[in-house]
């Protein structure tokens, strides 16, 4: 085994939080160490702007906690089998359950960017599963765990925290939807559109490991506010609505569960 794996092994994480676009700044100040990617052999690089690359390690409370900094995407031309190697990975050092965060398009007109929602559930329209040729039937019908959606809802409201709750809907990208794709994904039942997480989660979930996930609502998905979209605008809203998700995610990983 590599030296790298064995420095993430020692670390004893139960728990990893996967950053998406932008959100570095979830990661609390005092960090143990890191550790970039490139030094694990099984985990593809991420070539996308405000995809940094790197686990950092730090504690929430008495807890380890590792973050990864940055993922790849189908987008970038990746199989889902790549997509969701940073899940094997944490699932292989120990980890049993993931923060899985993300930017998306707010499919609510009555939603602000800037805000978080926790997903209840997901669509994966991306037509693919790292599960491909496993023939594993597995069990999706708590994808997101009720159990750690309570607690982080008790949290948010504790902190005064403004938290939607709602359905993902994980896209291949990565152009951004036509007005007519945001119609059909509000019929669809969703709240929220992206491209990235839903495999994460399939993947996850195939390990056993526990789920939760967050979307940064950067902007409103096209049709719900006619404003051309652009990728350093996702980013730079992601950047600064950090702060009220870093407070939830700290305070909630902190206590025993
Ligand atoms: N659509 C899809 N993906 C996204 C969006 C969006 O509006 N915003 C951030 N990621």
């Amino acid at each position: 085994m590599s030296r790298a794996l064995d420095r993430l092994r020692d670390w004893k994480a139960d728990t990893a939080v996967v950053l998406g676009s932008g959100l570095s700044a979830l990661v609390p100040e005092s960090r143990a160490d890191k550790l970039s990617y490139s030094e694990f052999d099984a985990l593809p690089r991420p070539a996308v702007l405000g995809h940094a690359g790197r686990f950092e390690l730090a504690r929430a409370g008495n807890r380890s906690v590792i973050y990864a900094l940055g993922r790849v995407h189908l987008y970038e031309g990746y199989s889902a089998v790549d997509v969701t190697a940073l899940i094997r990975l944490l699932s292989d050092v120990g980890v049993q359950r993931v923060v899985l965060t993300n930017a998306a398009g707010t499919l609510n007109p009555d939603v602000a960017p800037g805000a978080w929602m926790m997903l209840s559930d997901h669509l994966n329209l991306t037509g693919t599963t790292p599960l491909l040729g496993q023939l594993q039937f597995i069990d999706l019908s708590e994808a997101y765990s009720v159990r750690w959606r309570a607690e982080f809802r008790a949290q948010a409201k504790e902190l005064r925290m403004s938290l939607h709750e709602g359905v993902y809907a994980g896209l291949l990208g990565p152009q951004y939807e036509t007005p007519a794709e945001v119609r059909m994904l509000r019929t669809l039942g969703a709240d929220a559109v992206g491209m990235s997480t839903v495999l994460e989660t399939i993947q996850a979930k195939a390990l056993g490991l526990e789920v939760a996930a967050f979307s940064c609502l950067t902007n409103s998905a096209a049709a719900v506010r006619y404003e051309a979209l652009r990728h350093a605008d996702v980013l730079t809203v992601g950047a600064s609505a950090a702060s009220p998700l870093a407070a939830l995610l700290s305070a909630t990983l902190a206590r025993r569960f």
